[in-house]
Formats: structure tokens, sequence, C-alpha cells
């Protein structure tokens, strides 16, 4: 038997707000009261007469599945139902809409397409799984009638879905470059400003609830690979191609190459960038060098920046916080406000999931990041700069590599090298890695030369 929902509903005092006592509340069944979960709840109680004033319904958090019972209770008022089995949530009937938190891509998947199969909407915040199995999933629900919303995967409270969705529609989008996972602008900004080692400002953002519960998605570049698919298929139409993302994260970084690339005045941002580029789309994740007088520079802590260029908007630019919990639940709400306007109306008036529509959507071949085009910054160790330096600036002429600005400096912790820092013009990837490979034979340049690519934006 299911409990009856209504019923466990007591009448508070919010107001004065007319809408919220006429109209039937939306009825919530949160999974997960993690981090975004308490969040979400928390920011829902303390503004619900705000949030009614603007959605015109009230929101009622009428479930909610968690794992610790007990610890839930301290969190949650007596008038939502804890239940610690998430299915009973996603097949309850008195049930509008299933807001999932709980992360990861096996459980989750599960209970989104089975409250998609009950004919419920859902909202999420589930970067890797709509990266990984959004096609399943939007294919699931489009053929439901019903919303999968997930404003708070990407860039948490910068609303940039709703941004692309439906303020650039007039826009052809040239490309996408944006900071968009908080821990790794975290550990970076920690790194350059407070000179902080990676691993103690990995701890302090895990430690704030910005790290995912794996860090390793975070550091290796995965999140923000997951968000970047989501972005890609928003500005461009095509369907979520996480398999095509090249990704390359912060953890082979070093401290010294970002202090070389300050003194050149570039700063180091792990950036995720889709483009619509000579040789197809190019979808990628990595360290990039770009100018200390950018705006993207500027992003520092935890914040993102997606930048958007258009050809009729001209260059557009989202900035706020990348992570944390009220952070989240900020775009997590602003779905459910959506559904509470849309809930009624017919599915073929809603805004489509990714942008497009979903029969218009074109699978465009994406650039293999060999034949990608970037400028680079490169740090060679070598053991005499005298006559190895015009050896080498020879050799990569010679193999087709120019550069535009040579530097030796003090090696960071070998007395007995330089580090010969070059910035190139703009190389084809295959190119600059075969010139390198013949390089790194060569006794007199020590190790494997340090690459990290380099972004104009402008
Ligand atoms: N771990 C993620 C980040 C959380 O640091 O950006 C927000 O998606």
């Amino acid at each position: 038997m299911y409990q009856d929902l209504h019923a466990s509903f007591a009448v508070r005092n919010h107001g004065s707000v007319a809408p919220s006592q006429v109209d039937p509340p939306l009825r919530v069944g949160l999974l997960g009261l993690g981090t975004v979960g308490a969040g979400t709840y928390r920011v829902l109680q303390r503004n619900a007469n705000l949030i009614a004033a603007r959605s015109g319904r009230r929101i009622e958090i009428a479930m909610v599945a968690v794992r610790n019972l007990a610890r839930a209770a301290s969190l949650v008022d007596r008038d939502a139902v804890l239940v610690d089995d998430p299915f009973q949530v996603v097949n309850h009937p008195d049930i509008d809409v299933v807001v999932e938190v709980i992360g990861g891509t096996t459980i989750a998947k599960e209970l989104v397409l089975q409250a998609i199969a009950n004919g419920k909407h859902v909202v999420t915040a589930n970067k890797a799984l709509l990266a990984l199995h959004g096609s399943e999933i939007f294919a699931a629900a489009q053929a439901q009638g019903v919303v999968v919303a997930y404003e708070g995967a990407v860039a948490v409270s910068i609303p940039i879905i709703k941004a692309l969705r439906e303020g650039m529609t007039a826009n052809r989008i040239e490309w996408i470059a944006g900071i968009i996972n908080g821990t790794t602008n975290y550990i970076l900004s920690e790194m350059k400003t407070k000179g902080a080692s990676f691993a103690d400002a990995l701890a302090d953002a895990q430690r704030l609830g910005f790290a995912e519960a794996d860090p390793a998605f975070d550091v290796q570049g995965t999140d923000a690979a997951h968000k970047l698919t989501l972005l890609a298929s928003n500005a461009f139409g095509v369907p979520t191609r996480f398999d095509k993302v090249h990704v390359e994260g912060i953890a082979q970084l070093e401290s010294a190459d970002i202090a070389f690339a300050e003194r050149l005045g570039y700063r180091v941002k792990l950036l995720g960038i889709a483009k619509r580029g000579a040789q197809g789309l190019e979808l990628r994740v990595h360290p990039t060098l770009i100018a200390a007088d950018h705006l993207l520079a500027h992003v520092n802590g935890s914040m993102n920046a997606v930048m958007v260029k258009s050809d009729a908007a001209g260059v557009t630019l989202y900035y706020g916080a990348g992570a944390g919990s009220e952070q989240t639940a900020s775009a997590v709400i602003a779905d459910l406000v959506d559904l509470c306007r849309t809930a009624d109306t017919s599915h073929r008036h809603r805004v489509p999931y990714l942008a497009f529509q979903p029969t218009a959507m074109v699978d465009l071949a994406v650039a293999a990041i060999a034949d990608v085009v970037s400028r680079y910054y490169l740090r060679l160790d070598v053991a005499s700069q005298t006559r190895t330096v015009p050896k080498i600036l020879g050799h990569l002429a010679e193999a087709g590599v120019r550069v535009q600005q040579l530097e030796v400096f003090d090696h960071p912790s070998d007395q007995a090298l330089n580090a010969m820092v070059l910035l190139t013009d703009p190389t084809q990837e295959h190119v600059l890695r075969g010139a390198l490979a013949a390089l790194e034979l060569w006794p007199s340049v020590m190790g494997f030369v340090k690459t990290i690519r380099m972004e104009h934006l402008d």
C-alpha cells in the first residue's frame, strides 16, 4: 500500500502567496540528501514564499530516499516521507517529479528510466549520467512526453543550459570555451596564489564540498568532459558524444610550468572547448595557457565561466559559482519552477532537451586530436643552451613547427639544466608530436618535452 502523501502535508503558513494556495503543489520525490539534496531541501524551505510567488505553485518535497534514515530525520521536517528504497519514490503514484541527486551512472540510470517509464518528470544534476546515457534517457523521456531537466549538471549556479537552449536560439554557435570544473580551478588558484601543494588544495576542495565523490573525476578532467558533452550538444545539435571528447586533466601539470607561463604573461586554466574546427567538431578538455589579461584568466577559486562565440550575439560570457551545495540547488530549483509552469502544457510546446528538436540532431564528425590545430607552450630541459638551442630551433622549423617566442630559464630543480620554453605558431598536433618524439631521443634533451596548448579566445 502506498502512503497517501497528500494527507501527510501539514498546512503551513507561507504568507499570502495566492497561487500556491489555489493550485495543487508540485510533488517532488528527492533521491539523495547529500551535498546537493540537502541544499535543495534547505533552499526550498527557506525561500518557499518567493519561489511560489514565481512558480505559481508550491513545490513540496513529498518523499526523500536516503541511505541513512536517522541522519535524514534530523534534516527534513516530518511532512516529507523518508524511505531507504529509492524505487519506492520513482514508483509512487503521487510523485510528479523525481529529483535525482544521488550521482553515479548505474542505480541512478535505472531510477531515472523507471521514473520516466512511470510518466514522471525528472530533474537531475547528474552530468555523468547524461553525458554517458543522454541519448537513451532523452529518447525514453520523449516517448513518454516528460521533461528531463539538468541545469544543475553544468557549471551549477550559471544558467548556461537556459542561455544556450533559449537565449541563443537565433545563433550559429562557433565555439564554447569554459572553466567548467570548480575543483580543479580551485586547486590551480590555490597553487598559484598561496603556493599550496596540489594535495592540500584538493583536500580543501573536498572539505568544502566541491569535489566529486571520487575526486579523480575532477582532477583527470572527466567531470569537465561530462559537462562539455552537454554544452556541445546544446550548442551544435549533436547527440551526447562523451566518448569523442579528448580529455587531459591537471594531474600531470608541473608548478614550474605554471610559473614559467606566468612570467611570459599567461595563466594556466583547465578549459573545456567545443568548437567548429576545420577538421570537424573539436571536443577537448585540457590545461590551457590563456593571456593573463583575458577575462577567463580572472576566474579564480571554485568559480566557473563559460564563453560562447556565436554569429549574431558575438561573444557572451557567463560567470558564477561552479560547485557547492546551495549553488547547485539554485539550478535544481529553477528546473522545478520551470516544471511548475510547463507541466500542464503539451510536450511539443516545451523546450527540447538538447536545444534542438530530437529529429533535427545531426551527428557531426568529431576531429581526431591529432588533426587539431593549436598553439603550444613547450618546455624542454636541456643540458647546455649555447649549442642546443639553435639546433632545436632548426629541427623544429624543418619539421614544420614555427616558434614565436623563446625564453631560457633556470631549471627549477636541477642546476645543471636549463628550462627552454617555446611558444609556437598554430601547429597541427600530429606534426608537433612527430617533431617532439624525435627531439626526445637527443642526448641533450632530458626526459619528455612538456606541452600545454594555448588559446586566444578572441
Ligand atoms: N565536482 C564538480 C566541480 C561539482 O568541482 O565542478 C560541480 O559539478
